[in-house]
């Protein structure tokens, strides 16, 4: 993890990469992060703040990202988005958090990335009240066999090398399904205008604990 500040130039591209992704992504936040209450919540691999336009005001936030060069301009989108937040320098597997005090959880982009997805996930269930939703929009494995899926597989090690530890071919739903939750209620889809093909197959929904 880069624990050095963003210089002005790195802030400026961020906003553009903000923008760009949300372009992207957009649709599926819409859909996943609907009807969010204003509460606790706690966003997992926050980076420079994507999601905050979705939040309610009278969000708490806690917002989880490890990178410590995001956390000056997180905290700066969050002072303009009127978003009170307390930015946690840890990683998702291991949240400083007592069991049941959020309402509600969301990620987007993030459990590609995480080392131990399924622990990462386990903390996403401790953490909520029991009726918390966790929202998610993540990329996620094409079909096995699919021509993606194949290059998903051939281009895992550049992919992670170059991207900072993301896994292009992983079943995240898989986990999702698997971590505890009451409901899961999850569409499948190709991210719209997305320049990185073959990693565009998504899925985004939401999980009641
Ligand atoms: C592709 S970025 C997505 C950022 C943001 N969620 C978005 O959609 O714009 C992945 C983020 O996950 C964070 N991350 C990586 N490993 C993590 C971990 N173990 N726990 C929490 N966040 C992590 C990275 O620092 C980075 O901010």
């Amino acid at each position: 993890m880069d624990h050095g500040r963003m210089t002005p130039l790195g802030a400026r591209l961020l906003d553009h990469g903000i923008r760009a992704m949300n372009h992207c992504t957009g649709p599926h936040k819409d859909h996943a992060f609907t009807g969010l209450a204003a509460g606790n919540v706690v966003e997992l691999g926050a980076g420079g703040g994507s999601n905050l336009g979705w939040l309610p005001q009278g969000t708490r936030l806690y917002a989880v990202e490890p990178n410590r060069t995001m956390h000056d301009p997180l905290r700066e989108r969050c002072a303009r988005a009127g978003i009170e937040a307390v930015v946690l320098p840890v990683s998702a597997e291991a949240l400083p958090l007592p069991d049941a005090c959020v309402d509600e959880v969301i990620c987007s982009l993030v459990l590609c990335t995480v080392p131990d997805a399924e622990a990462a996930l386990a903390e996403v269930v401790r953490v909520l009240r029991p009726g918390g939703r966790f929202r998610f929009v993540e990329h996620v494995a094409a079909p096995a066999g699919s021509l993606r899926g194949r290059v998903q597989t051939a281009v895992q090690r550049p992919w992670g090398a170059l991207a900072g530890g993301c896994d292009p071919h992983r079943d995240t739903l898989a986990r999702i399904d698997a971590a505890g939750f009451t409901t899961v209620r999850a569409r499948r889809g190709l991210l719209r205008h997305s320049p990185v093909w073959p990693v565009n197959t998504v899925v985004w929904g939401q999980a009641v604990r």
